[in-house]
């Protein structure tokens, strides 16, 4: 069974537009979990631009679900996570210019960080922490290496191409890393671009996969048709009821 993560970076971003206290991402978290969501996914970025520290904060103590802290190597942010202490931390790559997140970490160019930065969250009490890759082998492989002991595949190719024969195609390379992170011990998660008309594709082709993680998709079907009911039909296509 594949658990259902959503995440709520979307409802501060629209909140932070109008630099407003509302809508609050931490009571969007209720509504999702309420609705069924297995957990909560948010990201702290460097430059604050949609989750804050007192978001973080609240989040650690209304969630009920799994919490996943995504988060880039900056020491700052690592010193939140660390103290948050969220189930799973998942590292990804950050650039101030970049709208959401554009590909996966390159962990073969930062092993040394990585090595470095992934035992000070196990030493803080953090039980999973994934890495936010491409299925290309080499950097499944290096994730293993470095100590993480999951990944999260990147499927924002798979969300981006459009004719039917591009998209088996990636979700098959999907399959193929879902399989290697699979035979190397390595839990398999997955996000970026899920929505509701490629899930189905997604979840019949790639194995092994625990949970998705899911926000855009979900936070603008929720402003036409309410977030209880957005996120009780995405439950529906990722855990059958
Ligand atoms: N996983 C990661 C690592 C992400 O950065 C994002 C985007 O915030 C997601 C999953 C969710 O992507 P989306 O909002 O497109 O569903």
């Amino acid at each position: 069974m594949t658990n259902l993560l959503i995440n709520i970076d979307h409802v501060a971003t629209l909140r932070n537009a109008r630099r407003e206290t509302f809508p609050d991402p931490v009571a969007a978290a209720v509504f999702c979990e309420t609705a069924g969501a297995d957990g909560i996914v948010f990201h702290l970025r460097e430059d604050r631009r949609h989750i804050t520290e007192r978001d973080v904060r609240l989040l650690k103590e209304t969630v009920r679900g799994k919490l996943d802290f995504e988060l880039s190597t900056n020491e700052d942010v690592l010193a939140i996570c660390c103290r948050t202490q969220p189930h799973l931390a998942t590292l990804v790559p950050e650039r101030r210019e970049e709208v959401t997140t554009e590909g996966g970490l390159d962990v073969v160019g930062h092993r040394d960080r990585l090595r470095e930065v992934i035992p000070r969250l196990f030493d803080a009490g953090i039980e999973e922490v994934a890495l936010f890759v491409d299925p290309v082998p080499a950097q499944i492989e290096a994730s293993r290496e470095v100590g993480a002991n999951a990944i999260e595949l990147h499927t924002g190719d798979f969300a981006i191409a459009r004719a039917r024969e591009a998209q088996k195609a990636e979700a098959e390379r999907l399959a193929r890393g879902a399989e290697k992170a699979h035979e190397l011990g390595l839990r398999v998660h997955a996000g970026h671009g899920l929505d509701y008309l490629n899930y189905p594709l997604f979840a019949q082709t790639v194995p092994h996969v625990r949970e998705v993680s899911i926000g855009f998709a979900v936070v603008a079907r929720a402003v036409l048709v309410g977030l209880d009911r957005a996120v009780r039909e995405m439950r529906l296509l990722v855990k059958g009821y």
